[in-house]
């Protein structure tokens, strides 16, 4: 059974709105590469707000798309015939689809080897899974921008923490080998650069998302909290350093039929 680690607040709804804009390359690459448009019958894993969905419909112009994720209440927004929200657990997910599809949900697992074998076991034969997960360790500014090396700092020590492998998009090929997979056909590795100031809404939200936790397990005090939290509202005013964001892994493989 799952244990999600993150907030489920509007904040953190918005934070995941804005991260699927710096994701939207690695996603359209991999789900394009990975053969999305035969798909018929799809199923995005950890669906968040949706956006995924939105991008597989737009790729896939028959498929039927089912939304998964312990809580489906960000992407209630998401209409449509072909669109169906469903609440619950990967582990007790049932059905067969020829596209199976998860994004930045796998670095959340303790078993992320378990977590790829069950998505296996919804992929049909001939269907492909596909999944993009991050890999943290590169994500850097240059010019050195402190507050933003220092919130990735926090994040890095409490995900070790946590049990959060932040690192996992390097290792996925090695992953999906293990849960019985095989080799995947394909992988791409896509990072994103962005002016510090074009961050400024996403990186206050990114704070947001683990302050109570940093200061919970002993990573930061309340005070660094604060201190950074300034610093952080200033991002706006960075015009001239650039942020090197974590990269997006994406892997797929296709189903012997
Ligand atoms: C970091 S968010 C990513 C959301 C979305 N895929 C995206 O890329 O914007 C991870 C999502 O996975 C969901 N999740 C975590 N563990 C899950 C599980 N065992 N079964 C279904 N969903 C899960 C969470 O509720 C959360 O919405």
């Amino acid at each position: 059974m799952a244990d999600y680690q993150l907030p489920r607040t509007d904040g953190e709804a918005r934070r995941l709105a804005i991260q699927s804009e710096l994701l939207a390359e690695a996603t359209e690459t991999t789900l394009v590469a990975a053969g999305v448009a035969r798909a018929t019958s799809c199923i995005d894993i950890g669906c968040g707000t949706g956006d995924v969905m939105v991008a597989i419909a737009q790729r896939a112009p028959t498929a039927r798309i089912v939304g998964l994720d312990l809580d489906t209440r960000p992407a209630r927004a998401r209409h449509g015939d072909r669109f169906e929200l469903v609440t619950g657990d990967l582990f007790s997910a049932s059905g067969a689809f020829d596209f199976v599809f998860s994004r930045y949900m796998l670095h959340h697992m303790a078993d992320p080897a378990a977590a790829i074998a069950k998505m296996w076991e919804l992929t049909e034969p001939g269907g492909t899974l596909a999944v993009v997960d991050i890999d943290q360790r590169g994500t850097t500014t240059y010019p050195l921008w402190e507050p933003y090396n220092k919130l990735e700092g926090h994040i890095r020590g409490l995900y070790e923490r946590l049990g959060i492998d932040n690192f996992i998009g390097h290792k996925l090929p090695h992953l999906f080998e293990r849960a019985g997979v095989g080799a995947p056909d394909g992988t791409e590795v896509i990072g994103v650069i962005r002016k510090v100031s074009e961050l400024r809404e996403f990186l206050p939200l990114l704070l947001d998302m683990v302050r109570d936790k940093l200061v919970a397990n002993g990573v930061a005090t309340t005070d660094e909290m604060r201190l950074l939290a300034a610093d952080l509202a200033t991002a706006g005013d960075q015009t001239s350093s650039y942020c090197y964001r974590p990269t997006a892994v994406g892997v797929w493989k296709q189903k012997p039929r």
